[in-house]
Formats: structure tokens, sequence, C-alpha cells
């Protein structure tokens, strides 16, 4: 566990620095030794410059903020959450996959930022966010609504999560997610109270900031 936690800090993509030296197949890397095959995807260092979360981060997160993060994988943007939120604010990262939640909690732990960061495993249909009704100031769905069965019950979900004017910001990478789906994906968002504010450039990304009415 510590070797994938060290992967993700070094920036060593993890299913890749596993492997014997990856063999490339169409626009995939196959690791002859794991089988493991990783979509070609950047390391974190080149992920931070082509997605600098501190820049994402900085215009809508303030310290004492509750922020909700659906879906954080590895937590690359869990961190510089927790550390914009300060000690009077709270990250509340939920996520189906277990070993993502454990290897975040060891991350955290590490970084001395548990008492801010409160990461759940969910289940797929439910993030069962009630103990947060209309708590919550801001989230973050970052590379996430594409991966769910369906859309209208999770900005549901967040809606009743978060307070009169909440900011939600809605990215979805651009290689996966074509225009007209990112649309109906927002469409889904607006029936659940989000009004679409800007529609911010992030890179390689579709982005839109919204606001709970
Ligand atoms: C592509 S990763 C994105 C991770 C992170 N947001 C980032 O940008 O680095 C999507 C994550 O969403 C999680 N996920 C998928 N469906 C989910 C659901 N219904 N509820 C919560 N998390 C979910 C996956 O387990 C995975 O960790």
């Amino acid at each position: 566990m510590r070797r994938l936690d060290a992967a993700f800090e070094s920036g060593i993509h993890p299913a890749i620095s596993f492997g014997k030296p990856a063999v490339w197949k169409g626009g995939t890397y196959v690791s002859a030794s794991l089988s493991l095959v990783a979509r070609l995807s950047p390391s974190q260092p080149i992920r931070r410059l082509l997605e600098d979360p501190e820049k994402v981060l900085v215009p809508y997160v303030r310290e004492g903020m509750t922020v909700l993060e659906p879906g954080p994988g590895m937590g690359f943007f869990t961190l510089p959450l927790a550390r914009r939120v300060g000690a009077s604010g709270r990250v509340v990262a939920v996520d189906i996959q277990p070993r993502m939640i454990a290897g975040l909690k060891r991350r955290v732990a590490r970084a001395g930022l548990l008492s801010r960061v409160d990461a759940r495993v969910v289940a797929a249909d439910s993030m069962g966010l009630t103990d947060l009704a209309g708590a919550v100031d801001f989230t973050l769905a970052f590379a996430l609504v594409h991966e769910l069965p369906t859309v209208e019950p999770f900005f549901a979900e967040v809606a009743q999560a978060s307070k009169p004017g909440a900011g939600l910001l809605f990215v979805e990478p651009s290689g996966h997610v074509k225009p007209p789906l990112f649309e109906e994906e927002l469409q889904a968002a607006a029936k659940a109270g989000f009004e679409l504010r800007d529609r911010p450039s992030i890179r390689r990304s579709h982005a839109a900031l919204l606001k709970k009415r």
C-alpha cells in the first residue's frame, strides 16, 4: 500500500509503475507482469501542470467552508481542498471504492489533515448525505458524473446537501464526454435547482460553475 501511495506522491502513474516495462498497444499501456491495463493518463506532476488544483479551487473555496467532494479517487483535489478550508472547515469526500478511501485516509493522515477530512465509502446509488442536509457551501464534482448510471439522483442529492447559494464546480473530461452529453448533464443539474453561473476554462475539460437556487 505504501508503494501505491509513494507512486502517487512521487508522480509515477501507479498502474504503470507496478508493471515490468510497459508496452504500447493502440493508445493503451499494457503491463505484461501484472496484466494491469492503464489508459494513458498523465502522471500527477504533469496533471498538476495541466489542472493545477490550487488554481482550480482558489476562486471558490475559502476558510471555514464545508466542502463535498464526491468521487475523490486518489485525492488529487482532496488535500488542496483540506488546506484551503483551514482548521475551521471540513471536506466530506465520498467514493464507492473502499481502496480509494483507505488510500486517501492514509495520505490525509500523513499530511496531518485528518481532523478536516471526513472520507466515506458510499453505495453507488446513493451518497447517503442526510446528515449534511443544507450544510454544504461548495461541491467539487470532477471527472465523476459520466461514471454514474443515472445523473438526476446525484444532482438531487447534492442539491439537498447544499445551502441556498452554494457553489458546484462540475467538470467532465472532454476526452470521454462529448459536448452534447455535457449539456444533457447540465440540464439534469438545472432540474435539481442548480443555475449556470460561469463556464471556467480548465484544460482537457468541460467545466461549469453552478449555484444552488
Ligand atoms: C475518474 S475518478 C476521478 C477522481 C478525482 N475526482 C480526480 O479528478 O482525480 C472517478 C472517481 O469517482 C468514483 N465514483 C464512481 N461512481 C461513484 C459514485 N456513485 N459515488 C461516489 N464516487 C463514485 C470512482 O470510484 C473514482 O474514484
